[in-house]
């Protein structure tokens, strides 16, 4: 967290240019004025302010990164929601294969409380969003253990319950993955895409 601006932010430089010197910033911050002036410097190369009207404006990406922060704080302090939005995507159709066997499908009735559409919504977060994916693998996960068959064996899936455009789901996380870190899965009684009309490419909302 970068105190900055967080200080910019109390001087409300999110809704407008707000004309404060280097030494005020330096002083309220317990830096020396040199000090303050550089790592203003340096939040105004990284883009996360600018200068307007003879003033400081946080930029978009001050501002995301500050209501991350926001986001953490609340969730820590408040046992808050999770929310963001991101892309449909398709996978390798795993999920079906995945979610058709009964070791998996069986667990997933009796502990989730819903019989599963045999797949997988994949849906790619928001370079923002990021930190969120870590942030739900370290809530409380419901397990669903791995198994045994003539085969091979199964790994445990980690399941955090959400809400998908308001729809009570679950994202499902496998401790083995071909996935990238930027892309969760979604499991659902219902086929998703055909009830919600939404196909690749389409933006989804996700509390969790
Ligand atoms: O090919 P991919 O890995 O994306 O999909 P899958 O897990 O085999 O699932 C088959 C199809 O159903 C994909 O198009 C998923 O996006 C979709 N699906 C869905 O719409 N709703 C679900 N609850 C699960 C999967």
């Amino acid at each position: 967290m970068d105190e900055m601006l967080l200080l910019l932010l109390r001087h409300g430089a999110h809704l407008r240019p707000v004309r404060i010197t280097s030494s005020e910033l330096g002083s309220q911050l317990g830096m020396s004025q040199q000090n303050a002036s550089r790592r203003l410097l340096e939040l105004e190369r990284s883009g996360h302010v600018e200068r307007k009207e003879g003033g400081i404006l946080l930029t978009k990406k001050g501002c995301t990164e500050l209501a991350g922060v926001y986001s953490a704080l609340k969730a820590a302090f408040e046992g808050g929601k999770i929310e963001f939005e991101g892309t449909v995507v398709s996978g390798l159709g795993e999920g079906k294969y995945y979610l058709s066997l009964q070791g998996y499908r069986k667990q997933i009735e009796a502990k989730l409380g819903f019989a599963p559409y045999a797949g997988t919504l994949n849906i790619r977060l928001d370079e923002a969003d990021l930190w969120k994916k870590q942030h739900i693998l370290g809530l409380d996960p419901v397990i669903i253990r791995g198994f045994k068959d003539e085969k091979r064996t199964y790994g445990d899936l980690f399941a955090y319950r959400c809400s998908v455009e308001g729809l009570e789901c679950a994202v499902l996380v496998p401790l083995r993955t071909h996935h990238g870190p930027d892309v969760l899965e979604i499991i659902a009684p219902w086929d998703l895409k055909r009830k919600l009309k939404k196909k690749d490419g389409s933006r989804i909302r996700v509390v969790v």
